[in-house]
């Protein structure tokens, strides 16, 4: 998809095209309004005169007094925003507006700078590949052609970073709305090369059916063995020179769930395609670290399987054995994210790197728990809380979540190592999950387990409301903007 370009201007210029659009931001003070960073007050009488109250996500627009083009009003819903209200503030407003777009919220920081332009470039994504060539241009989605940032002239780097985070989150959205149809494990995999041709120092290697079967990967292979489309594995490293710390990302990559034998029902199969957004980013995460250089060591490992009853798939009480050799007597197919996770943690594991985060659309449970905004996140310290912490900077909403020691027990199989659910069950599932995966971590060269984190992102990875500050409708990409810190994090530690 084309992508917005984003620019900055010292200033705000003196006059406006016709088409453009100037964007300042307001809140409520004392019964009247207050504007951000100028204090117009013929501006302010009409924000008045039109009720506007400068609520979050409200949104204005009104003929520029002063020539050309109009004014659009964004509520900041706080006299003193915090980044992430800024972010969304500037998201709102591109999200629904079109044009040309100058921004001017009175960043006054860097870092302000750097949220305004992020959540800018977040709120213009728009996904029309699919709409048809004769439809009638009014129903193609509005698109900000081009967007100005009015920030002093030293923050261009701060531009420069949103740029890049923002293409990370918009290549995840582009991912998960290619129908199932045209993205399978062998195209996903020709998409990552295409998508890291070019970038220093990352390499790619993908095992094909043939290949996971003589390296042992049983649970990638039985949860795809019931499509016609075979599975994939693919492991993306970006290896700096002079990275101390390495980190491995594990992404869950169902390009579709039917549930396979265990089929789901058919409200429930609507939005499958998007089971793939764990490998989608962890892909997107180590593409970003290595466009900004971040000196530390990434692994990506994204296990690629199209989950399909058929009469080959594997059959509800089939066991499957995971690379390593610990073997899982399979009661549910559609609890499939694991098994093809198992495969994942295993192989990032035998590199003994010095964390493991994986990234899965894991569970329903996890939207009962949490809700369809806050990421479920269980492991391990410190991990987990560099995790959170992170998070809390990106305006990504995650949550701890333990994995209680009476979950594994119910997993006891009686035939295998584990069993992948316990029928019936619908106690913590999300949980029972993690502490399926948990058995698939390695031990590092300490003999305790790597230092693990899962986040667990069924409900969030796809936002099925309307939109919301830099949130759209549709696929959000969350988790690339946190899951970048922590790996600027880990290049520090
Ligand atoms: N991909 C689903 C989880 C999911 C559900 C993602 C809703 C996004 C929205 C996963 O493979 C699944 O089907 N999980 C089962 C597990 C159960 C069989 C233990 C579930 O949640 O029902
Ligand atoms: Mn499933
Ligand atoms: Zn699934």
């Amino acid at each position: 998809m084309a992508r917005a370009s984003v620019s900055l201007s010292p200033a705000r210029p003196s006059s406006l095209d016709s088409d453009a659009v100037l964007v300042v931001a307001a809140w409520k003070k004392d019964g009247g309004i207050a504007l951000r960073g100028s204090d117009d007050a013929a501006l302010v009488a009409d924000l008045a005169a039109v009720g506007f109250s400068g609520k979050r996500d409200e949104l204005v627009r009104l003929p520029n007094r002063s020539g050309a083009g109009s004014v659009a009003v964004v509520g900041l819903g706080t006299a003193e925003p915090t980044v992430d209200d800024l972010r969304a503030a500037a998201g709102s407003a591109t999200r629904r507006l079109s044009g040309s777009l100058v921004l001017d919220l009175a960043p006054a920081a860097a870092t302000e700078t750097e949220a305004i332009a992020e959540g800018a470039l977040l709120g213009a994504y728009r996904y029309d590949d699919y709409r048809g060539a004769g439809r009638d241009d009014s129903e193609s989605d509005a698109e900000a052609a081009s967007i100005v940032v009015v920030a002093p002239e030293s923050d261009q780097d701060a531009i420069d970073r949103a740029v890049i985070t923002t293409d990370a989150v918009s290549l995840v959205k582009d991912l998960v709305n290619i129908p199932a149809l045209d993205l399978y494990p062998a195209v996903f995999a020709d998409r990552v090369a295409d998508e890291v041709s070019g970038l220093a120092d990352v390499s790619v290697r993908t095992w094909d059916e043939a290949q996971l079967a003589a390296d042992g990967f049983g649970g990638i292979l039985g949860v795809g063995q019931g499509s016609t489309r075979p599975p994939r594995l693919v492991r993306v490293e970006y290896a700096p020179e002079g990275a101390s710390a390495h980190l491995a990302l594990v992404g869950k990559g169902i390009t579709f769930d039917t549930g396979g034998l265990s089929l789901k029902p058919p409200v429930s199969m609507i939005g499958m395609k998007d089971d793939m957004a764990g490998s989608a980013t962890v892909l997107a995460t180590l593409i970003a670290a290595a466009r900004r250089r971040i000196p530390v060591r990434l692994t990506a490992w994204l296990c690629l399987a199209e989950n399909m009853p058929s009469g080959v798939a594997i059959r509800p009480g089939d066991v499957l054995t995971i690379r390593g050799g610990r073997t899982v007597e399979v009661l549910n197919t559609d609890a499939e994210g694991r098994l093809v996770m198992a495969d994942g943690l295993v192989a990032a594991s035998e590199e003994q790197p010095d964390a493991i985060i994986d990234v899965a659309t894991l569970t329903g449970a996890q939207v009962v728990a949490l809700g369809n905004r806050y990421v479920g996140v269980m492991g391990d310290d410190p991990v987990v809380p560099r995790v959170i912490d992170a998070a809390a900077e990106t305006g990504e909403t995650m949550w701890r979540m333990p994995i209680p020691v009476e979950m594994r027990p119910m997993l006891a199989s009686d035939i295998a190592d584990i069993a992948n659910v316990k029928p019936g069950n619908t106690a913590g599932g999300m949980l029972v999950a993690a502490a399926f995966l948990a058995d698939f971590v390695g031990t590092g060269p300490d003999g305790e387990r790597i230092p693990w984190a899962h986040l667990d992102i069924a409900g969030p990875a796809l936002n099925k409301e309307g939109g919301y500050g830099y949130v759209g409708k549709g696929p959000t990409g969350v988790g690339v903007r946190t899951l970048l810190r922590v790996a600027e994090a880990y290049s520090r530690a």
